[in-house]
């Protein structure tokens, strides 16, 4: 049976929710599911943002008649070809064949891409462009990269609605509130908030930075992304804007260490959790990861949350050890900027996995690198308390700083 809620008096979301699905996009771990949303707009004529993913369809579907009540459907608005969202596509111009696409050019080449269908209704939209439904003017903003090339968002200046596509989501299902000021938001989501921004948008931030700079010339009373809650206090939109405009320029949000380690024996744990005891002692605060239990998209947003990071490894096959490789390249594929990096290296005849975490995040750009680095030869030892005190006053200086 159907499942929909009240956006506004026009406006119904038509999503669903997934709980099943363990990894979003074949790598993030969801243990709270995922949302996919949708909405239609009741004007004088009738709008579809956006489809869902085929997994859900058949509530999607479902939803989506029992919002029209048997009107037609009009327009189908996409705003971006993932199949997360656009899956139901070619199934929906099927049951609804009058329906016009509405989509910029990019979109519509996707379409041919993704689908063998004629697709022969379709409106091109571009930067500006407004659609008038009746009550309701939708202006179309395009915003390339958050998170494809194709991505546009739609701006209801009527309602002043802003319809994100990706941007302004947040991993996990919506249990029944699909609006922020019915959860608590701040404590509650914002943690899986941030790992969707970071690893599904973060290395785009220049794209998104390019996006805040539209949406501020705009009034938005109201955010209603693809995935999470919709946003509509003065609160909540200010809230999550001033973390997107962090996010995206690599800004922390905390001062503060993530310790990251990989280590086979515990030894490599072993400095990690003395470093991490000694920096508290100095009142630095301190997350402590082990690469090997932690899925790296959790250790990648917490990097990009606070200000410093210390990677600790044991030397490999004359390389690093491979949860902790997997990790720096995952770090370095964000193109992760703007922090103060430490290395810890272990090795019992040989270490070298400071010098090669260290070329892995050679790319980057603005990173500082401090100038101590420990170097553990199988266990630390007692007679290495002054390289560790050296390593935790040079962190516990550069984080006051
Ligand atoms: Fe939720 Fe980039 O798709």
């Amino acid at each position: 049976m159907y499942c929909t809620r009240n956006v506004t008096d026009d406006l119904v979301w038509v999503g669903a929710n997934d709980r099943r699905l363990a990894l979003f996009e074949g790598v993030y771990p969801i243990p709270n599911g995922v949302s996919y949303n949708a909405y239609v707009l009741l004007d004088q004529k009738t709008v579809l943002f956006d489809t869902a993913d085929k997994d859900v369809g058949e509530l999607f579907f479902e939803n989506v008649a029992h919002a029209l009540n048997g009107r037609a459907l009009d327009y189908l608005v996409v705003h971006h070809m993932e199949p997360d969202h656009s899956a139901s596509i070619a199934e929906l111009v099927r049951r609804y064949p009058g329906v016009t696409v509405v989509c910029n050019a990019k979109i519509q080449q996707m379409l041919t891409q993704f689908f063998d269908l004629p697709f022969e209704n379709v409106q091109i939209v571009k930067e500006g462009d407004v659609l008038e439904t009746g009550r309701h003017k939708l202006h179309f903003v395009m915003a390339p990269m958050v998170h494809w090339p194709e991505v546009m968002m739609t701006y209801d200046e009527t309602d002043k609605i802003l319809f994100s596509a990706d941007a302004f989501g947040t991993f996990g299902a919506l249990d029944g509130a699909i609006f922020a000021d019915e959860v608590d938001f701040q404590h509650n989501y914002l943690d899986e908030a941030r790992r969707y921004y970071t690893n599904i948008v973060g290395k785009f931030g220049a794209s998104v930075q390019a996006v805040l700079k539209k949406a501020s010339a705009l009034d938005i009373a109201m955010l209603c992304p693809l995935h999470g809650f919709v946003h509509r206090t003065k609160e909540d939109i200010a809230f999550f804007i001033e973390k997107y405009d962090l996010w995206s320029t690599y800004r922390p949000e905390k001062k503060g260490v993530v310790l990251a380690y990989a280590s086979v024996y515990g030894h490599t744990a072993n400095a990690a959790d003395i470093l991490a005891c000694r920096l508290r002692e100095k009142g630095v605060e301190v997350r402590v990861f082990d690469v090997s239990v932690t899925h790296a998209s959790e250790i990648i947003a917490q990097i990009f949350k606070y200000s410093h990071v210390v990677f600790a490894a044991n030397t490999y096959n004359m390389g690093v050890f491979v949860k902790m490789e997997d990790l720096l390249h995952d770090v370095a594929a964000h193109a992760l900027q703007n922090k103060t990096v430490a290395f810890v290296e272990n090795g019992s005849w040989a270490p070298v996995a400071a010098k090669r975490m260290k070329d892995i995040l050679a790319p980057l750009k603005n990173m500082t690198y401090l100038e101590n680095t420990l170097t553990v030869k199988s266990a630390l030892q007692p007679d290495q308390n002054s390289a560790v005190d050296a390593l935790v006053a040079e962190i516990a200086k550069s984080v006051s700083a």
